[in-house]
């Protein structure tokens, strides 16, 4: 069934084998979704929802199961082109917001550009620095993530995710880490440079009143999406 919709998983098989259990994580979890949809997904502890947005992610291939991105079959490509559809079309920005401690805020949000190599260093920068304007860090560019606020990385790495424009941005818990107030002001952010764009989000969250934001709630539930 090849789809051309932003985003869509048929199917989703996934297990883990811990000390000779098997664990079924997902058992044939699907879901669609439409352009410019937000999508929370929703579950309890340890349902399957960080392996499902791995997998969504083109992280962790499913035992089986397909994952399109506009049409393209994520697992039938190349690990290379997988990579490069993945820095194109998709950005991520997880609970511990994966800020790479050696290198700069500004280096950091064009991680993603670098990995497509089609802009000078120069012009990364500028949008990079657009960017972190966005997100209220401009003057925050030259510092290392240790040298800012969980608040603050986390609004560095929704920049990192829209770094290249994807037409896709996957959320696992972006504001699980973080405190109400800050937390509040994140997903407004992340809701506001989503909306403009058009962009499909598909979000994690326990908060229902994040989910309630979203166009849609998906419940995973048995290994299943309902
Ligand atoms: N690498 C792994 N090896 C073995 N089991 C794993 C592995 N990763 C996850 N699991 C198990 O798979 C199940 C689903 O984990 P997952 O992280 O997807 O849940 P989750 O819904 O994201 O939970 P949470 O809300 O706590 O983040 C859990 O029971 C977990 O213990
Ligand atoms: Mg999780």
């Amino acid at each position: 069934m090849p789809t051309n919709a932003p985003l869509a998983a048929t199917n989703l098989y996934k297990h883990y084998a811990l000390q000779g259990k098997q664990i079924n994580v997902l058992c044939g979890a699907s879901f669609t979704t439409s352009p410019g949809e937000s999508v929370a997904i929703i579950g309890r502890s340890g349902s399957g929802k960080s392996t499902l947005m791995h997998l969504l992610g083109g992280l962790d291939k499913p035992d089986a199961g397909k994952v399109f991105i506009n049409g393209q079959d994520l697992y039938k490509l190349s690990e290379r082109k997988r990579t490069l559809l993945r820095a194109a079309q998709i950005g991520f920005v997880f609970q511990a917001y994966h800020l790479l401690p050696e290198m700069t805020i500004a280096e950091n949000v064009i991680l993603p550009a670098m990995a497509l190599g089609k802009r000078s260093r120069k012009e990364m920068m500028v949008r990079a620095e657009m960017l972190l304007e966005r997100v209220g860090l401009s003057n925050r560019l030259n510092h290392k993530p240790q040298e800012l606020s969980g608040g603050e990385q986390q609004r560095a790495a929704i920049a990192r995710a829209l770094m290249n424009e994807p037409p896709l941005i996957l959320a696992d818990e972006p504001t699980g880490n973080l405190d109400t107030v800050t937390g509040d002001h994140v997903m407004d952010l992340l809701f506001e440079l989503t909306r403009e764009r058009n962009t499909v989000l598909v979000m994690v969250t326990h908060n229902p009143e994040t989910a309630a934001r979203c166009s849609r709630t998906l419940t995973l539930n048995d290994g299943l999406l309902v």
